[in-house]
């Protein structure tokens, strides 16, 4: 299914490796006319759920940033992952990785003396030639680089999270927001990952898409006011222990099986956007990080994973409890005092994260859309998603039909409806097209239009066909 879903989305522009003409760099994809639009779809919707729903402010902060604030925030120390090469050909591996493949069970917890024991343990060689392993070591992900000349020459590095970047000016936010918490900052941008050994085409990419808000919090209150909205979610969810439940979230909470009320409302917000989205919610569950395998800034993190039928658990999102770790690191390095005073009680806020990836969501978009039985093949992306909302066809491209269909599309441009004309080819096969890219209406101008003003609309999924007047179709065509 993997393959086939790649092989469409490069034929049709969806997304592609990039520097093809080159022979490819492992990690990189481009997104192509009808991707870029998906994901800036994608990227919207969060950006409704956030800055809308949620009162949350948005930045945009430099890809590169100096050394100092990746000491202070703990990746030149601490954002490594394990790997080890072969003796015999070199090749590189995630350690984890092949312990993983060979237990059958994630491994991300385990340390450096774990998977050197179970490498030999288990016999594993080098999957490529037979080689013998080498030591596992840590190796630090971030990609380093310089600023200026000579001897104005700055270590920086290009961000592996857009966190850190919303952190450095929280003291501006603090004033902007009018000195009130909690407060929101949402980041959407490109981070950078020299990953060790990318594999799962977009699940692993070595720059890719973040879109991440910090809600600066009281440290006595990481309650949300809204959480009545999600409270009724019936979802799955295995904790820190591997036990499994099958709850809703507010019995979640209430069973202290998710501890922060601010992390369970950030997920069942997630399960709802990831729906909106398109993706299959039945394929998504709430997985709590294990003790050993959170990241070093956080004392809590859930993930909500989708259960890929093509490439396996995929991450989509986490929340964690970041406290105040990020905030007073930076302070004791930067000398810029990160406290704030609300009522009296002087303090240094906390820091709920929620992380979204761009690149899987938008994965697991396309394959959750992905509809190709019976020889037909289609993506029924919802409406606020697909790449293109309308596409319009005369019939026959004669006797006016092409002119009266133009002005119908000149009609929804004046509209600001993103649309498509076309009017090459039969028009079954200009259906299939349009249903190829997932757009969900068809708008066609046949000979009775020409007599009484109306079309006819064809819905993608059910390829029921309706005649309505031309002055309806942007009330036919709302989601
Ligand atoms: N900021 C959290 C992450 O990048 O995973």
């Amino acid at each position: 299914m993997y393959h086939k879903i790649m092989e469409i989305s490069k034929r049709r522009g969806i997304i592609y490796p990039s520097f093809e003409i080159y022979g490819g760099l492992s990690g990189f994809y481009d997104y192509g006319p009808i991707g870029s639009r998906i994901k800036q779809n994608i990227e919207n919707l969060i950006r409704e759920f956030y800055l809308i729903d949620e009162g949350c402010m948005e930045v945009e902060c430099p890809v590169l940033s100096p050394e100092d604030v990746w000491i202070a925030s703990g990746h030149v120390e601490n954002f490594t992952d394990k790997l080890t090469e072969c003796t015999k050909c070199g090749e590189p591996y995630r350690a984890d990785h092949l312990v993983e493949e060979r237990l059958q069970r994630s491994c991300d917890h385990m340390g450096i003396s774990e998977l050197n024991d179970k490498i030999n343990e288990l016999g594993i060689k080098c999957p490529k030639c037979g080689g013998k392993l080498d030591g596992v070591y840590d190796y630090n992900l971030m990609f380093k680089t310089y600023v200026g000349p000579g001897k104005y020459k700055t270590s920086v590095y290009l961000r592996p999270e857009t966190a850190q970047t919303t952190y450095l000016s929280f003291k501006r936010l603090w004033e902007i927001g009018r000195k009130k918490l909690p407060l929101g900052a949402l980041q959407i941008g490109r981070s950078f990952r020299n990953e060790i050994s990318p594999r799962q085409g977009m699940v692993r990419l070595r720059e890719f898409n973040q879109a991440e808000i910090q809600f600066f919090v009281d440290p006595d209150k990481k309650e949300s006011p809204r959480f009545d909205e999600v409270k009724g979610i019936k979802t799955k969810i295995i904790d820190k222990n591997d036990k499994t439940f099958e709850m809703t979230i507010g019995e979640a909470v209430e069973n202290n099986i998710i501890g922060i009320q601010m992390i369970a409302y950030l997920l069942g917000k997630s399960l709802l956007l990831f729906k909106r989205m398109g993706i299959n919610s039945d394929l998504l569950k709430l997985r709590q990080h294990k003790d050993n395998e959170r990241a070093f800034y956080s004392v809590d993190t859930w993930d909500v994973e989708y259960d890929s039928p093509s490439l396996g658990r995929i991450e989509l999102v986490g929340v964690s409890d970041r406290t105040d770790y990020d905030l007073r690191q930076h302070m004791n390095l930067s000398g810029e005092n990160m406290h704030v005073e609300v009522n009296g009680r002087k303090f240094i806020p906390h820091v709920i994260e929620v992380a979204y990836g761009i690149d899987r969501p938008f994965y697991c978009v396309i394959e959750s859309c992905f509809r190709g039985d019976n020889g037909r093949v289609y993506f029924s992306f919802p409406p606020n998603i697909a790449p293109y909302r309308v596409a319009v066809f005369p019939l026959v491209s004669k006797d006016n039909l092409p002119m009266k269909s133009i002005e119908i599309f000149n009609m929804l441009r004046k509209r600001r409806i993103l649309s498509i004309y076309d009017e090459s080819g039969s028009i079954g096969r200009r259906y299939a097209r349009a249903d190829e890219i997932g757009i969900p209406f068809c708008i066609t101008v046949d000979y009775d239009t020409l007599k009484d003003d109306t079309v006819t609309i064809r819905y993608r999924d059910t390829k029921e066909q309706k005649r309505i007047q031309i002055k309806d179709i942007p009330s036919n065509i709302q989601y």
